[in-house]
């Protein structure tokens, strides 16, 4: 498995593979990898001769309030990972080779799954995340191209950045790899603590209620927002930032169960947020 950090080095191995007609596929992370980004290798070293995984905290992404220097970080125990899930390649930039000075061009999305929801409590987030996967996908001219439904706006986001722009990538979904208890993995699930961790199970849990009153059947978009909404917060160290039943492609809240049907929540727990959500219909 070759390391770069250089786009140069990345281009000419894209290029070299392409030539060779070796399928090539991109996973992109922010490091501090655990299982659910492996899930992502893996698939791709399934479906693809070649797997690039970028590791690369991206500054463009955070809010000036949020915890860019602060997010965890260890390069050697995620190359480890990333080997051992079959990638064949890891990009790890530094800031500057990715934003040289004066850097002022960017990929903003201005209406569409951009708008609630992170979109909302998170100004700026996706124009940072648009525009540092534009430039990955740009770079590395992957045939296809891995991200979580734990992220499941951001995915959105993206299907619908890459329809836009005419990229040519496939953009491949991937389940929520979850703890056994249920807790999505997350890299931020580092910041809690034992007691936070414990709470934190609220916010699967709070899906699990409202999937129930669904798959019962009589329940409104009402009756299954209070449901989840009140096993969150009957955990003290929870607050909700938002929680909405949303159209799964454009983010949009659905007005009633007759279609398909995302339950999206972002809750904190102490200072540490927590994203999560379940498909409550097809
Ligand atoms: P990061 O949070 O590191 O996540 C990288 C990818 O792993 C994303 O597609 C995310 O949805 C997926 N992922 C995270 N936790 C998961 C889980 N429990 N199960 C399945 N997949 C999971 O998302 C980002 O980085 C960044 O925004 C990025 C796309 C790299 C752009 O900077």
């Amino acid at each position: 498995m070759q390391i770069c950090q250089h786009i140069e080095d990345v281009r000419q191995q894209g290029a070299a593979w392409q030539r060779e007609g070796l399928s090539v596929g991109l996973v992109p992370t922010m490091g501090y990898l655990h299982r659910g980004h492996a899930s992502l290798i893996e698939a791709a070293a399934r479906e693809n001769a070649r797997v690039v995984v970028s590791i690369f905290v991206n500054p463009l992404q955070f809010g000036p309030t949020e915890d860019l220097a602060s997010y965890p970080r260890d390069l050697g125990r995620d190359t480890e990972l990333c080997e051992q899930s079959g990638a064949s390649l890891v990009f790890n930039p530094s800031p500057e080779e990715l934003y040289p000075p004066g850097f002022c061009s960017y990929v903003i999305m201005e209406a569409g799954p951009s708008l609630g929801l992170c979109g909302a409590s998170r100004p700026g987030h996706f124009r940072g995340v648009c525009t540092v996967v534009a430039k990955l996908l740009h770079l590395v001219q992957p045939h296809r191209a891995y991200f979580g439904q734990k992220d499941a706006q951001q995915l959105a986001v993206i299907r619908r950045m890459v329809l836009d722009l005419n990229l040519p990538t496939a953009i491949i979904g991937c389940p929520i790899v979850r703890e056994a208890d249920g807790l999505a993995l997350s890299s931020r699930n580092t910041y809690l603590s034992p007691e936070e961790r414990r709470a934190a199970l609220c916010l699967y849990e709070g899906l699990l209620a409202g999937n129930n009153l669904v798959k019962a059947g009589d329940a409104d978009t009402e009756v299954v927002l209070r449901a989840v909404r009140e096993r969150i917060e009957a955990e003290p160290l929870a607050r909700i930032d938002y929680l909405a039943l949303v159209d799964p492609l454009d983010m949009r809240p659905v007005p009633d169960l007759s279609g398909p049907t995302l339950c999206a929540a972002a809750v904190y727990m102490g200072t540490t947020r927590l994203i999560d959500n379940l498909l409550l219909k097809d």
